[in-house]
Parts: C-alpha cells; structure tokens; sequence
C-alpha cells in the first residue's frame, strides 16, 4: 500500500459515520432548544489569534500548533481549538450588538501535534458551543446541564461532571504569588519547561505531565482558596443551580485546563471508561477574551465536546445497514431505459432506490416480482 492517513488521523467510514450522524442530529436538535445557532469557521486562522489568547507558555502554542507560512510569507495556524477563533468572529462581525445573550455552536476538525495514542488523534473533531453577553451563574449552570443532557441523550452513563473556579484578574495575583511561594524550592526539579514557566506563567507549571514536575507540585494550594468575594459569590451560585437542575457534579480544586484564557467557571467531563485520555468535554468562562480582541467587555463561556472519546462510548447495535426499499433489476436494455426512469421517481418519492444496470447480471439472478 503506497498511501496511508498520515499519524494520528483517521478516516470515519461507514458504518461508523452513522453514529457520528446521530450524535450530531441529537446535539443539533438540544442546541435548538436552548436557543443556539450554527456558525461554520475557517479551519485556519492568523497564528497570533491563538498565541493571544490560549497563551505562550500552553503546551498547545509551544508544542502542538500547525502553523506554516503560506505562500504570501503570513503565519497561518490550523485551528488548535474553536474557541479563539469563534471570538475573532465575534468581534470581527460585531455579534456583541446583538442582544445578550448570544448562543453559538459548531462542528468540525481541530487539530493538535500532540503524541497519538488510544483516543487522542492530531485531526479530532470537536462539537463546541459559547454563549456571550452575561456574566451571570444561571448560565454556567445552564450550559453545564445542556452539555449533560446532550451527553446523556446520546446515550453516555457514568460520567464525572467536576467543576472548580479558577478566579479572575482580582484574584489570581495572590494565587500566583502564593503559588510561586509554594514552588520555590522545588524549581531545580521541575523540567526546563516549567523552569521557565516559573518566571513567565507559574499557572501553566499545574498542567505539566512531566512525572517530576507533577511530584514536585504536589501539596500546591488549590486556587480556589484564593478566590475574591465576586468570584466566592459566582461559584457559589454556580454550584446552586446545578443542584436546582439536578446535574450531578464534584468540585475539583485541582482541575487545570490547558488553555490560559479561561476565568472563573471551569469544568470537564470524563469517563473512566477511557484511560488516560478520559476528559470527553471541557470548558469554562473567558470574560476578558473579547476585549483582548478589540471588542467591548463582553463576558463569555463555552464547552468542546471530543467526538473521538463520546464515539466509543456508544453501544452501537450489530444490525446491518439498512438496505434499499427497492431493487430494479431492468432485463433487457430497452427495459434499463424506463427503469432509471421509473427509479428516479420513485426516489422523488422519497424510497430508496437501487438499480443494477448490468442486464446480464439481472438475467441470471433476478427474483421475478
Ligand atoms: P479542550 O479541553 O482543549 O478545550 O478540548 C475539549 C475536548 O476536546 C477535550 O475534553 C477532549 O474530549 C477533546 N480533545 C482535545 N484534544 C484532543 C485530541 N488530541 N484527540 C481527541 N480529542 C481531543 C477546548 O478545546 C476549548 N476550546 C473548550 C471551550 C469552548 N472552552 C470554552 N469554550
């Protein structure tokens, strides 16, 4: 075989594309309900859009980013992630006019140069949804239970909904301060990543995966401890109206997510079905990303859902592909001329159709109706 997907991609073939079709018509269904509309977004983007906002010192900008120059000498980046690039479109069509709040969702292939392994692909697909316009808990809280109710609806049990705060602007200064107090002594252990990461973005040394970096910070103070009154009073209230929806969900103090823009709420999702890639969604609250961006304060949150870890999860029936409603079988070429005929009908019609055009074929094996 001379040609192979390249590492970490995959090709979706049926029958297997059909569960992909009915997570979709089942997320597309329960977006419409809370009030989300599509958006489609280029699959690349300026590579700044993504250093600006998931942050210099993130694995995903310092390792995993596809970025080349094109033929014009630009930095052009393919889409590491939805969000960055759902919120240059946000400011670049001026949505924040629209009345808050604003609800998007979209679908599509993300891509990362991360090592492949069982459930994590350089080409994956993410359904994500942002809704802009409002700070307020009530729609933490009901995007985290939309994101239930579209995993649940497909058919996933089991699941771990952890959620945890991770302050604002107020508050993180005394949570990187303290922070840094705590890792101090602990800099000639860590990798040169997080070396440099100590002066630059301490925050991103939490995320490492080196085993010594993840020993050496162990015993950090957790964020939450360190969170101011407003964002005290946000989780609180997050942390209600799950209860009032009855999502079920633990508070996780050590939860890390890998981008840097992310304020306040933060969740993930994962099933332990999966191993060491268990997270099948994620998300969390970015209210100063639109302003970075050059549009007004406008608040915002959003999740990512990993079509590559929900697929697998699904118990598909062994049923075979539905077959046609009819087979033409034409037994003579004058015949083949009013049977296309007759089957293009029938298929405006709305059956499914099939015509064998090999008349020899027909001759021998035909059911005679
Ligand atoms: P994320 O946590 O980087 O967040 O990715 C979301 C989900 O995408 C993960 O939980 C996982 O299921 C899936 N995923 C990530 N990387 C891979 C991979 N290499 N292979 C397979 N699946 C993967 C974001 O992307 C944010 N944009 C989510 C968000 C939206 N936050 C606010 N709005």
């Amino acid at each position: 075989m001379k040609y192979k997907t390249l590492k970490g991609l995959q090709d979706i073939l049926p029958p297997d594309i059909s569960v992909w079709q009915q997570i979709e018509s089942t997320a597309r269904e329960i977006f419409r309900t809370y009030g989300y509309q599509e958006i489609r977004l280029p699959i690349m983007e300026s590579t700044d859009v993504f250093i600006r906002s998931i942050g210099e010192t993130s694995d995903i900008v310092e390792k995993e980013m596809y970025t080349f120059l094109d033929k014009g000498g630009r930095s052009i980046t393919l889409r590491p992630e939805g969000t960055a690039a759902f919120v240059r479109a946000y400011v670049e069509h001026h949505l924040f006019n629209n009345p808050p709040p604003q609800k998007f969702y979209y679908m599509g292939p993300m891509f990362r140069y991360e090592r492949p392994q069982a459930f994590r692909y350089r080409q994956f697909y993410q359904i994500g949804a942002e809704a802009m316009g409002t700070d307020d808990p009530r729609l933490d809280a009901e995007i985290i239970s939309m994101l239930s109710a579209i995993l649940s609806t497909i058919g996933l049990e089991g699941l771990n909904f952890e959620i945890t705060s991770i302050g604002c602007k107020e508050c993180r200064p005394d949570y990187i301060a303290a922070l840094k107090a705590f890792l101090k002594d602990k800099i000639e252990d860590f990798c040169s990543d997080c070396e440099r990461r100590y002066k630059l973005n301490p925050l991103r040394i939490l995320d490492c995966k080196v085993p010594a970096c993840i020993q050496s910070r162990e015993g950090s103070p957790p964020v939450i401890d360190y969170l101011c009154s407003e964002c005290t009073e946000h989780f609180n209230s997050l942390k209600e109206n799950l209860d009032l929806l009855k999502v079920p969900h633990s508070i996780n103090p050590n939860l890390v997510r890998g981008l840097d823009y992310y304020t306040k709420t933060a969740f993930e999702v994962s099933s332990e079905s999966l191993g060491s890639q268990k997270a099948v969604a994620a998300g969390g609250r970015y209210d100063s990303m639109v302003k970075e961006f050059g549009g007004p304060p406008t608040p915002g949150i959003g999740f990512a859902i990993g079509m590559e870890r929900i697929v697998p999860l699904i118990n598909t029936s062994d049923d075979a592909p539905e077959g046609p409603d009819l087979f033409i079988c034409p037994l003579d070429d004058k015949a083949s001329e009013k049977a296309v005929l007759i089957t293009e009908e029938l298929r405006n019609h709305g059956l499914r159709v099939e015509i064998n055009f090999d008349t020899a074929v027909c001759e021998q094996d035909t059911l005679y109706l």
